[in-house]
Formats: structure tokens, C-alpha cells, sequence
């Protein structure tokens, strides 16, 4: 294990980020030029990073199941599966997704222009399921107004955390990465009293303090999202993003979390949307509702760099057309494109 360089999984929260989730076009050749993509990608952050490198640019890139099995076969991740939908109170939606991005910087221009270069590079071989752009809201908070991230673990147990040990030897340095992307009715929420929204969380809302269990009911946020195994506290660690289209009242939360096992992440699901016990469920969810769920492995950084090592010759990347369809680079060049062609067709 220590000769694997782990991806950007535990790095520290910003100000922006990009959530790219995205399909793979049936095909050989859409395979090829994935997984051409996956050892290109440490040379594209560093190219996009470069310009400005306080703005702390990381990408962190990752595989559905369905999506493992095509590209890679076996060996595979042992906690590896496509998102198990929930139907409890609420529903928790799986939702298709062979590829995730998440990009992360201090400046979105950053996360756009790196996004831009990936799309550039993957062209028709993808399609892009769904996209993101997130921002850091005031104080750290989210659009319902609290704090969040305000628990998750830093450093050595950030790690600890998150990157998968002896449990998975053969995928040591990787994680889990689960994704959901919340809409919530903010009028709704809004019309509670402060005090309530604070019982749904967990926490006071300025100041961010957690309730004293005296006060804090057991269906609290934070309550059935934390969970104990062996009188250890089984912890993830999260970067939600706020994001929404003011125009359309569309006002959301995306949320990712990453694990080193996918179980700890979907036994907070289940404690959310089914209760603990059954029916004492999140009411964060009566406001809240998840339009998206997709679950996805982490490789390590070796990995990407040792599949670009191994992939066919034949791996060429995509560009358009005239007629704007994205195909193979008939020249086999690089494809990356003048930052203007690619600007050009967004
Ligand atoms: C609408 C989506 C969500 C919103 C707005 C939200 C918001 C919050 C807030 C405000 C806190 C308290 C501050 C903090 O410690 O970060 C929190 C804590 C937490 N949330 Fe969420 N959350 C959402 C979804 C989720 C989901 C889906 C999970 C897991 C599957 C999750 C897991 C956690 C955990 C583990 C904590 C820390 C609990 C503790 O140790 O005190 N959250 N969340």
C-alpha cells in the first residue's frame, strides 16, 4: 500500500465545485477512450492547476459498477454496486452513472475550465447524465441556513475515514463515493420556526452548536446520522455544495460522501429516509428531496495511471464534426483542442 498514491479523496473543502456525472456510449472504441482519459488526467489538472495554484484545483475520478465490469473486469472493488434505491418515508432514487467527476477548487473558473478539458477529451464517448455547478454559501452554510460539514473528520482521520486498508488489499488506497442530488421546498422550510428547524438538524442555527441530548429528538439529522459499531463511531466524510436556478425556484443541496465502506453511508440513508427505528425517519426529508443517487469507486491515483498504460493503441480521443457530433480524432493527436475550439461548443 505504500507505493499507491491515493486520489484527492480527503481534500480540504472549497469554494467551488463541478459534479460531473456521465454515462459511456455503447461501444469498444467509448470504452478506449475512457480509459485513455485515465492516466491523461493527472497531466490535464496539472496543465489547468498550474494557472493558478492557490486555487488548490483537485478532481477526483470514479466508476459505477455496471461501468467497473466493462472497463476494468475482474478484480473488482468487493463493496462495489450499483446504488440500492430506498422506499422507506421518503424515497431515495437510484439514478444511472458510469463516471463521476468532482472537481474542487477555490475558484470555479478553475472547475469550469478543467470540466471543459475532460468533456473535451471524452467527447462522444459519454454522455453526461447530470451536472452541478456548486458554491460554498455564506459561513459555510447550506441553502436551508446551517452550517455544514462542521463534523467531518480531518486529516489522519479524514484518511481513516475514508481510504479502503487490508480490509481490500488488492484496492487499498481507493473509496467509496456515494452522491444525491436534494431539491428542497425552502418556502416550506422557512415557514418553521427556527427552534423546529433546529430539532430537525440537530443543531442551533447561528451559532452552530450541537443540541444537548436533553433537548435533541432522536429523528435529529445528526442523530441518525451518526452510527456506532463496536462502541466505535463508524465516520464518513462530506463536501456538500449549494446550487439551484433562482429563476426556475429550484434551491438544492448536493451532497457526496465518501467511505472507505459504502455500508457505513447507505446505513445512514436507511436511518434517514426508513427511521431507527422504522418510522422515527429525517424530517429534514419532508423539505428535502433526493432527485438523483448513484454509487461509485474511487481507484487510487496508480490505478488511472497504470490503465492509461495498458489501454489499446486504438484509444483515440473524440472531437466534433461540423455537424457538432462528437467522433474519434481521425489523426490520433491528443484532441485536447485550443482552449477556443472547446470554448466554442461549451
Ligand atoms: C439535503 C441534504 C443534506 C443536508 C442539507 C445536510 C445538512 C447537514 C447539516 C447542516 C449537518 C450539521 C453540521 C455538520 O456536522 O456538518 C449535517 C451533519 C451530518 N450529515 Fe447531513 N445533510 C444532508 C444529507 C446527508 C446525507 C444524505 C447523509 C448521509 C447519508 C448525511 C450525513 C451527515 C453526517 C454523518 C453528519 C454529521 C453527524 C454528526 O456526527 O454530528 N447528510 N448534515
Amino acid at each position: 500500500m505504500s507505493s499507491v498514491v491515493s486520489q484527492p479523496v480527503a481534500a480540504k473543502l472549497t469554494k467551488a465545485a463541478i459534479f460531473l456525472v456521465a454515462t459511456i456510449n455503447p461501444g469498444k472504441e467509448n470504452e478506449a477512450a475512457v480509459k485513455a482519459l485515465c492516466g491523461d488526467l493527472a497531466a490535464l489538472l496539472r496543465a489547468v492547476g498550474f494557472r493558478d495554484l492557490e486555487g488548490r484545483l483537485s478532481c477526483v475520478m470514479a466508476f459505477g459498477s455496471d461501468a467497473w465490469d466493462r472497463l476494468f473486469g475482474a478484480p473488482r472493488p468487493k463493496d462495489l454496486h450499483p446504488f440500492r434505491e430506498i422506499r422507506g418515508v421518503h424515497h431515495a432514487v437510484s439514478t444511472p452513472g458510469d463516471l463521476l467527476f468532482h472537481i474542487r477548487a477555490t475558484r470555479m473558473d478553475l472547475c469550469f475550465e478543467l470540466a471543459t478539458q475532460i468533456m473535451g477529451r471524452l467527447g462522444a464517448a459519454v454522455s453526461v447524465a447530470d451536472e452541478v455547478h456548486g458554491f460554498n454559501y455564506f459561513d459555510d452554510r447550506d441553502l436551508i441556513g446551517f452550517v455544514d460539514g462542521t463534523e467531518n473528520p480531518v486529516d489522519q482521520a479524514a484518511i481513516a475515514a475514508t481510504i479502503i486498508g487490508e480490509e481490500d488489499a488488492a484496492f487499498a488506497g481507493g473509496s467509496y463515493v456515494i452522491v444525491q442530488k436534494y431539491l428542497h421546498n425552502l418556502k416550506g422550510w422557512n415557514a418553521l420556526p427556527v427552534e423546529a428547524q433546529e430539532k430537525i438538524i440537530g443543531r442551533t442555527k447561528l451559532s452552530d452548536i450541537e443540541l444537548d441530548d436533553a433537548v435533541k429528538p432522536a429523528s435529529a439529522h445528526n442523530a441518525l446520522t451518526t452510527i456506532v459499531e463496536n462502541g466505535e463511531q463508524l465516520e464518513i466524510l462530506r463536501d456538500n455544495m449549494s446550487f439551484g436556478e433562482v429563476g426556475k425556484g429550484a434551491f438544492g443541496t448536493y451532497f457526496i460522501g465518501y467511505a472507505r465502506a459504502p455500508q457505513r453511508i447507505e446505513q445512514m440513508l436507511e436511518n434517514m429516509f426508513v427511521g431507527r427505528p422504522p418510522g422515527n425517519y429525517d424530517r429534514l426529508l419532508d423539505f428535502s428531496r433526493a432527485v438523483t443517487g448513484t454509487l461509485f469507486f474511487v481507484p487510487t491515483a496508480t490505478f488511472l495511471e497504470d490503465v492509461a498504460a495498458s489501454a489499446p493503441a486504438t484509444a483515440e480521443p473524440a472531437v466534433e464534426d461540423e455537424a457538432g457530433s462528437r467522433r474519434p480524432a481521425p489523426d490520433g493527436s491528443l484532441g485536447i483542442g485550443s482552449l477556443k475550439h472547446e470554448a466554442g461548443h461549451g
